[in-house]
């Protein structure tokens, strides 16, 4: 019988990871208290655990005017409206990132234009989004993925010399700071998400930061059924209404997030503090390739932490280790898909109405990105957040079983094309 857990050997970790999200008696007492004051919802808007939770969160981020959102989708179509960006405009996003960071300009009824990846961070390629740029470009959207910051340095630039919005997709990156800045303060705007998953959760929920009080008015009034907010915040009455949703984000969501904010720094350090001692160990590992850390990323709070497998040199492609790590009690997965494979992104397959007669560079049948492919196709690996919540042995044993892997990767290639044939 081979070793490996999942051709039936002995799992190489069999205590659980931390769980998350992490939740205790103190969830249970915000939310009892939002239900006692019966003020659930989110209107008016911002109420008082909205507010208090958003004052915290800039302290967090350091900087910005936020508005909270229903999510961390409509936080990036709500900063694109805001901004005035809509129909036929051009928003060029990466092409390795959650669907979400395409489907948000498409919402607010512009076309996604979806370019290369870094090989070295993953995150979007600063020449690839000045090759990409149109007389209709209005808008940037780059990803900070994983554990990665996109070179915010090189986007400005470009955002400056071409007049461009820059909305920071902050997903994974709560608490994180490039050259001393928070994720979500460099460019016009900073989303974040509080979806289930992220590392600073309500469930559900979004935070928009707005570079601007006149921005941050604007939003507010996108979010909160197109009312007029004053400068500052807090709606002006009238019945003078704009086109806006209703993106609230409710208050039994801002108290979670509250409670969350209470944890967050204790959870932040613990990641941080175990994740060069990961990288030192994945250096050792032949086949394996680390993303370039960048010393210009000076707080590195994260998501997930990625990183890529040389197929020719591990032995075996992304996907069948991930499916051993998991199988050894890592928790992990292989990633997004590379977005110009979706039909949806194609204008020509969508029913987006803009000009019938599309560049070349919409035609994503041709288009070739092949960093993105290789990302997505072959190569990264994406290891859960709580294994640096678990301590050095967390870590170790994360390390131990991709050796063990690596040793027996013939037996697994092996295995897996029998399944194939048979
Ligand atoms: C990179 C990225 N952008 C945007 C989103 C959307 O956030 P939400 O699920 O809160 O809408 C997510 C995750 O869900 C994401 O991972």
């Amino acid at each position: 019988m081979s070793e490996l857990a999942i051709l039936g050997g002995k799992p190489t970790r069999i205590e659980p990871y931390p769980e998350w999200p992490v939740h205790d008696e103190r969830d249970i007492e915000a939310l009892a208290r939002v239900i006692q004051s019966g003020r659930w919802g989110g209107y008016p808007y911002p109420g008082p655990e909205t507010e208090k939770f958003l004052t915290r969160f800039v302290d967090l981020q350091g900087g910005g005017y936020p508005v909270a959102c229903a999510n961390g989708t409509v936080t990036m179509e709500v900063a694109l409206r805001a901004s005035g960006i809509g129909w036929g405009d051009e928003v060029i996003v990466p092409a390795y990132t959650f669907q979400a960071t395409a489907a948000a300009p498409m919402a607010a009824g512009a076309v996604p234009v979806i370019v290369d990846i870094d090989p070295d961070t993953y995150c979007i390629s600063p020449p690839a989004i000045e090759t990409a740029i149109t007389e209709r470009t209005r808008a940037i959207i780059p990803v900070h993925l994983g554990a990665q910051m996109a070179d915010m340095d090189a986007i400005m630039a470009i955002a400056e010399k071409y007049d461009l919005v820059v909305v920071e997709d902050c997903a994974h990156a709560h608490g994180a700071k490039w050259n001393g800045l928070g994720a979500g303060t460099i460019g016009h705007f900073g989303s974040f998400s509080l979806q289930s998953s992220k590392i600073l959760t309500a469930g559900e929920g979004g935070v928009l930061l707005c570079r601007t009080p006149e921005l941050a008015a604007k939003a507010a009034s996108v979010i909160d059924c197109g009312r007029s907010h004053a400068l500052g915040g807090g709606p002006e009455g009238g019945d003078d209404f704009s086109m806006g949703s209703n993106y609230r984000m409710t208050e039994l969501q801002a108290a979670l997030a509250n409670v969350g904010l209470d944890r967050f720094p204790e959870q932040a350090r613990q990641r941080e503090q175990m994740l060069s001692y990961l990288e030192e160990s994945l250096s050792e590992i032949p086949g394996v390739r680390l993303l370039k850390p960048d010393s210009r990323h000076t707080v590195r709070s994260f998501y997930r932490f990625i990183f890529a497998v040389k197929p020719d040199q591990f032995g075996a492609e992304h996907d069948l280790v991930c499916a051993a790590l998991d199988a050894e009690g890592i928790p992990c997965w292989v990633g997004y898909e590379a977005m110009h494979n979706y039909e949806l992104f194609q204008p020509k397959l969508s029913k987006l109405p803009v000009p019938t007669v599309y560049p070349q560079y919409f035609d994503f049948e041709k288009m070739l990105l092949p960093e993105a492919s290789r990302a997505c196709e072959h190569e990264a690996v994406w290891l859960d957040e709580c294994v640096f919540r678990a301590g050095p042995q967390g870590v170790d044993d994360a390390i131990a079983a991709l050796k063990k892997i690596q040793a027996n990767s013939h037996q697994l290639v092996a295995a897996f094309q029998a399944t194939r044939q048979a």
